[in-house]
């Protein structure tokens, strides 16, 4: 949760494919070579050129890659080797003992043959962070690396089942596989535990298992970090693992089947420093006994089922950077207790001054804006979205100065925004959105926090006055969200917004023509843009072609927008644009847009006949074409595999018959061709259709039988 939480709030996964095609790609292929002697030199050689080196597939932004400067100078120095960056050699025999290949760009496939697996005495290996193409592990680690003691391939694109000889490596104190695309079943993972008598650090996060937690890891008395988030776990957590001697770290996040509750946390020399649960379906009371835990810096308890009582122990956890409460309001149903968390019931979060990140979010919290949070002055991170705080945003967040993020979304926040809170220099993202917020924005206020890069200043009661002197000292938005904000025009610092992604300006008064300015300087980045419900008539200059070139969304519903239909980039996947009143024919160039999943028509004046490529698209989820005047007949709906779930042609004057082609249409949810000129006996066969939920055909000119639904 926290601080990841905002790209998932304005980067929707798809977009980020066409960001990552914009991403610098350095593609650099080593010719193969092939070496006599197999001493390890040469292994590692050979394991070099193995890859190709692309620069984007490690996301470190060090990353650099090490093995391309891997060169053998002059024939027959066998240990040269050794002094290869990412080598480590053993002073007494000279032999390989540690390979650290983090991100380091290593692009490929990597299968039994590898000659890494000459590498027996191998004790460390890093190869997180690159990319093997979905490679299985092979099972050769397990049979020859068998001096491992530290081993990482997290974050490196493995795929399928870790092979059950990996718990032949028993001194392994390092195992971190995840974040691949990984399976372990339940035995493989209580013979790893069983075997791995010195394992300290078992990271298997994003592991699929799909089983409950091995009683068995209560075992592991080393362990001292588990991570095993978004394992898909069930079943009740061990409890025995609370007490494992030197654990530090434990992170079962987004396991949200796993039932579990805290113990009474009474030995006084716990470790334990990072303790993570979030999402998942523990439950019960905080023990008091929490506060026992005096080497916390990180406690995730978000989106649990926890009685939502918090021990004022909590205050003692003086070492805390990191608390996140949110969706901590999930009160047994028993409403006796009335309200439990509160300014008063939270008053100990004062004490932890070494908090850097906080976030209570749907907590049902309710009263003035806590004060507590003005003993916090190391806060760079604040969510206190969807609460029931009332008042004025008090002036004190002045005393915040290392805020960088500040969530304040859907309260009851009332009165003029503070003109000091653009004073905090180091804000990056700001949401105020649906809160009662009124008065005048002056823009310039915007031009402090030169980090700045999210705003949400949606649904409130806000005025925005945009002041037209702006020098360029705007801070370069990516994200900004001006819905229902009362403005009457383009905010003219939007020229200087060369990386804005994602502009929404719907529900406003803008009228006219959209300038050119507006879209100049925003042409390559823009991937998502909603201009709905406004009074706009078109664009300026009339384009033919939609000028971002990177566009994944667009949404135009509801304005005045007249002549033909802007052509839209490859990259668009959502093209709404009813309720205005374009005309003209829709270009066949609609068929080509391979991402295509919304077309949205509707109520405009467009006519001619229907592209017959139209249905052609498979991507292609939702065509609404109604209220139009297109005539000719449908063209041949899902000829082939398709993800086609709804279809309205409604009100038209489309003629001829159903295309038969639609009994391919197996998605089909919602087909809607009422008020056209159609001609055909009734077509019983769409009663086959598996998914189909609603169907009108209402006002054509269908005879015959309504029989049986019977298939083509
Ligand atoms: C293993 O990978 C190499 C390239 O790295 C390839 O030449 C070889 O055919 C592969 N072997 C098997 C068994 O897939
Ligand atoms: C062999 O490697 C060693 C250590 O890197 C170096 O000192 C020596 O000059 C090299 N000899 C040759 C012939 O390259
Ligand atoms: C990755 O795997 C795909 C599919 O198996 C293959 O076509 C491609 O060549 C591989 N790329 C590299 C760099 O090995
Ligand atoms: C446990 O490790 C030993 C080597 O230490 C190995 O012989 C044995 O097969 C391993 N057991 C399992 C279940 O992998
Ligand atoms: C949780 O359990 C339900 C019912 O068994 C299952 O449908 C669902 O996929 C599980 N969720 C996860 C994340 O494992
Ligand atoms: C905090 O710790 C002190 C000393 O360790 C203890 O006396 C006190 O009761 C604790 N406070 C709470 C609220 O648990
Ligand atoms: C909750 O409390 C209110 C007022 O105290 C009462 O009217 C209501 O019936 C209670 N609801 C339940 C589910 O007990
Ligand atoms: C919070 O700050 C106020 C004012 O600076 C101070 O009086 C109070 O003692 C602080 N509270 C805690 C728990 O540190
Ligand atoms: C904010 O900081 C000022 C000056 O540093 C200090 O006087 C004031 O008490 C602080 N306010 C709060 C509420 O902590
Ligand atoms: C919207 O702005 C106009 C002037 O531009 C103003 O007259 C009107 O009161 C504003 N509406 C609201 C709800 O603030
Ligand atoms: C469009 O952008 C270019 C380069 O960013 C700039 O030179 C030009 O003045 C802009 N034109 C308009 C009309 O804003
Ligand atoms: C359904 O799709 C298949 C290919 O996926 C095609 O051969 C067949 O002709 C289609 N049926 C109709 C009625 O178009």
């Amino acid at each position: 949760m926290g601080m990841e939480s905002w790209r998932s709030k304005f980067i929707s996964l798809r977009c980020f494919i066409f960001l990552s095609l914009i991403a610098t790609q350095c593609f650099l292929f080593v010719h193969t070579r092939t070496l006599g002697q197999v001493d390890e030199c040469s292994a590692l050689l050979q394991f070099k050129e193995s890859f190709a080196f692309k620069k984007s597939v490690s996301a470190d932004p060090l990353a650099y890659p090490k093995v391309s400067f891997w060169t053998r100078e002059g024939d027959g120095n066998r240990s040269n080797c050794c002094s290869w960056d990412g080598v480590e050699c053993d002073e007494d025999f000279g032999h390989v003992v540690g390979l650290d290949l983090r991100s380091s760009c290593l692009y490929g496939s990597i299968n039994s043959s590898n000659t890494l697996f000459l590498l027996v005495h191998l004790q460390r290996l890093d190869l997180s962070d690159n990319h093997f193409n979905f490679s299985q592990i092979p099972s050769r680690f397990g049979h020859e690396l068998s001096s491992l003691t530290y081993l990482n391939l997290s974050y490196s694109v493995f795929s399928g089942q870790i092979p059950s000889e990996i718990s032949k490596l028993s001194k392994l104190s390092t195992l971190d596989m995840s974040h691949n695309d990984l399976k372990l079943t339940k035995a493989n993972m209580r013979s790893l535990v069983q075997n791995l008598t010195a394992i300290k650090q078992l990271h298997l996060s994003q592991v699929e298992m799909y089983s409950s937690v091995p009683d068995i890891l209560v075992n592991a008395s080393s362990l001292t970090s588990l991570q095993l988030a978004s394992c898909g776990l069930n079943g009740e957590f061990p409890i025995g693992i609370f007490h494992l001697p030197n654990l530090e770290v434990l992170d079962v996040e987004g396991n949200s089947n796993l039932t579990g509750y805290f113990p009474n946390f009474n030995r006084s020399n716990n470790l334990l420093k990072k303790l993570n649960v979030a999402s998942t379906n523990f439950s019960g009371m905080l023990p008091a006994s929490i506060g026992k835990l005096h080497s916390l810096n990180l406690l995730d308890i978000s989106w649990c089922h926890f009685y939502p009582l918090v021990p004022s122990s909590l205050g003692n956890l003086t070492q805390l950077n990191y608390l996140d409460m949110s969706g901590f309001n999930d009160v047994p149903n028993n409403n006796s207790t009335g309200q439990l968390v509160s300014e008063y019931s939270l008053s100990w979060i004062a004490s932890l001054t070494n908090l850097y990140s906080l976030s209570l979010e749907s907590t049902k919290f309710r009263g003035k804006f806590p004060s507590f949070v003005a003993n916090l002055t190391q806060l760079s991170f604040l969510e206190l979205g969807d609460n029931e705080i009332t008042g004025q945003i008090p002036s004190w967040h002045m005393n915040l100065t290392q805020l960088t993020t500040l969530y304040l979304w859907g309260n009851n926040l009332q009165g003029a925004i503070p003109r000091s809170l653009f004073q905090l220099k180091n804000l990056e993202f700001l949401d105020l959105s649906n809160n009662s917020l009124s008065g005048q924005v002056e823009f310039d206020q915007f031009s402090q926090p030169q980090k700045l890069k999210y705003l949400r200043l949606s649904y409130n009661k806000l005025s925005l006055q945009i002041i037209t002197n702006l020098s360029a000292t705007i801070p370069q938005l990516q994200y900004l969200e001006l819905i229902s904000c009362n403005l009457t025009e383009f905010p003219e610092f939007l020229k200087y917004q060369s990386k804005l992604l994602y502009l929404q300006l719907s529900d406003n008064n803008i009228h006219g023509r959209i300038p050119k300015w507006v879209w100049n300087a925003t042409r390559e980045t823009l991937l998502t843009l909603n201009l709905s419900s406004n009074f706009l008539t078109g664009f300026d200059q009339n384009p033919i072609n939609l000028p971002w070139q990177n566009l994944c969304s667009l949404d135009l519903r509801t304005n005045m927008l007249q002549g033909s239909l802007p052509i839209p980039p490859q990259s668009i996947i959502n093209y709404l644009v009813s309720s205005n009143n374009y005309s003209g024919e829709i270009s066949p160039s609609f068929c080509n847009l391979n991402h295509l999943h919304i077309l949205d028509l509707s109520n405009n004046s467009l006519s001619g006949m229907l592209p017959q490529c139209l249905g052609n698209s498979s991507a292609l989820e939702i065509l609404m074409l109604m209220n139009n005047s297109f005539h000719g007949s449908i063209p041949q709906i899902c000829p082939v595999e398709n993800s086609l779930k709804m279809v309205d042609l409604s009100y038209n004057q489309l003629q001829g018959k159903v295309p038969r082609s639609m009994a391919n249409c197996t998605r089909l949810e919602f087909l809607n061709l009422r008020n056209n000129h159609m001609r055909d006996i009734f077509p019983s066969w769409l009663g086959a259709l598996p998914a189909l939920q609603f169907l009108s055909l209402r006002s054509n000119g269908f005879h015959g039988m309504i029989g049986k639904c019977v298939a083509l």
